[in-house]
């Protein structure tokens, strides 16, 4: 990959001298969705796909940036120090969000910089091309400049300039998951306290398989951004009453018997989520410690019945690949992952019958929905890296 970086940089620039290449991971959730922002614990784990850099410092103070993915020859360039927002739905305002972001931690870059990027995970599909973009072009530019950050600080600037440059109120776990991802482990994270444990992912004959529905998420931010404040309206009515900080707080007995307390009936089945969500995790971390994979899948399923049901994130894509899936015998466990309003499922499945499940839920669901869906057999990965 380094080659191919190192080509790509040449093509677009002319020559590679001085250049350097990265790596940061996507991720992708086992289980624990929409419980970060609400201070519970989530349970993802880095991927070995996510997105590349090849990189080098100019002179002056240009920043130019080049999509390998997206702008097929389009160098988006600006001046440092420049940081309107080029429009709104352009990707180089992840990685220039997160120059920005330094800035406001008042960390200065002493000259622009031109890099190539390469992402090899599908955008939109729910798995973290955003958050890999950020933390590569944070951690790129440490290795560049030189400055003291840690990787969990890395993390927390990068979804400080999520919130507050790209205007998405996402929880950590993104960006947690991608600059502190273990190679053949899961981080089960406490949201509230960023405490984690890394937790081995022995599978043995069975396969994690993430299902893209191809259904892009483009609704995901403003929905988003709604569920995060009807959570905290549910929290707030509990406040009244318990003294808790975060619906990750609650116990299921605390919110069964005050639920009555929030008198929005959708504003209530959003903390109900949260609240059971929180505590599948905790079962769900458990359970793979314990080797215990149905288990395991039984509470993936719970969680999809939980974010279609009541917190009405999913969609007619991800429920259909979810049904499809429970259809066959080797599936253990199915889910929707990722934010939500499509992107992909993610799943446990028996590697014997990977291939004989895989087809018949892909041509399954090419009938249902009119095109189709793709699988990727993944691995946990490691965190970003130089290369
Ligand atoms: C998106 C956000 C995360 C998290 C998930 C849902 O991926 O970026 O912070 O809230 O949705 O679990």
């Amino acid at each position: 990959m380094k080659e191919k970086m190192l080509k790509l940089f040449r093509q677009v620039y002319g020559d590679d001298s001085g250049v350097r290449v990265f790596f940061a991971p996507g991720r992708v959730n086992l289980i624990g969705e929409h419980t970060d922002y609400n201070g519970g614990h989530v349970f993802p784990c880095a991927l070995t796909l996510g997105t590349y850099a090849a990189v080098r410092k100019r002179a002056d103070k240009k920043i130019r940036m080049y999509s390998q993915n997206i702008t097929r020859g389009n160098i988006i360039e600006r001046e440092y120090g420049d940081f309107s927002v080029i429009n709104k739905n352009n990707w180089s305002n992840y990685p220039y969000g997160v120059v920005w972001a330094l800035q406001q931690k008042g960390i200065y870059i002493d000259s622009g910089f031109e890099v190539v990027y390469y992402g090899d995970i599908p955008a939109g599909a729910g798995l973290s091309s955003s958050a890999s973009i950020e933390v590569l072009t944070a951690y790129m530019l440490r290795e560049l400049y030189g400055f003291d950050m840690g990787l969990c600080d890395i993390a927390l600037m990068c979804q400080y300039s999520e919130n507050n440059y790209n205007g998405m109120n996402c929880g950590i776990m993104d960006q947690f998951a991608s600059a502190m991802g273990r190679k053949g482990h899961a981080i089960f994270l406490d949201t509230a306290r960023l405490e984690y444990e890394y937790a081995p992912v022995k599978l043995e004959n069975k396969k994690i398989v993430i299902m893209n529905t191809n259904k892009k998420h483009s609704l995901g931010t403003s929905k988003y951004n709604e569920r995060r404040s009807e959570s905290e309206a549910a929290l707030k009515a509990f406040q009244t009453k318990l003294p808790v900080k975060s619906l990750g707080d609650m116990t299921i007995e605390q919110f069964e018997e005050y639920k009555g307390l929030v008198s929005d009936p959708v504003h209530r089945k959003r903390a109900k989520h949260a609240v059971y969500e929180n505590r599948r995790t905790i079962q769900a971390y458990n359970a793979l410690a314990a080797n215990d994979i149905k288990q395991f899948g039984r509470l993936m399923v719970q969680s999809h019945e939980s974010l279609r049901d009541d917190y009405e994130v999913s969609c007619r894509e991800l429920d259909i690949m979810v049904s499809e899936g429970l259809k066959h015998e080797g599936v253990y466990g199915i889910r929707m992952t990722g934010g939500g309003f499509g992107g992909c499922c993610v799943s446990i499945i028996d590697s014997d019958r990977l291939s004989d499940i895989t087809k018949a839920i892909g041509s399954e669901y090419e009938k249902a929905v009119g095109y189709k869906c793709d699988f990727y057999t993944v691995l946990p990965g490691g965190g970003p890296a130089e290369l």
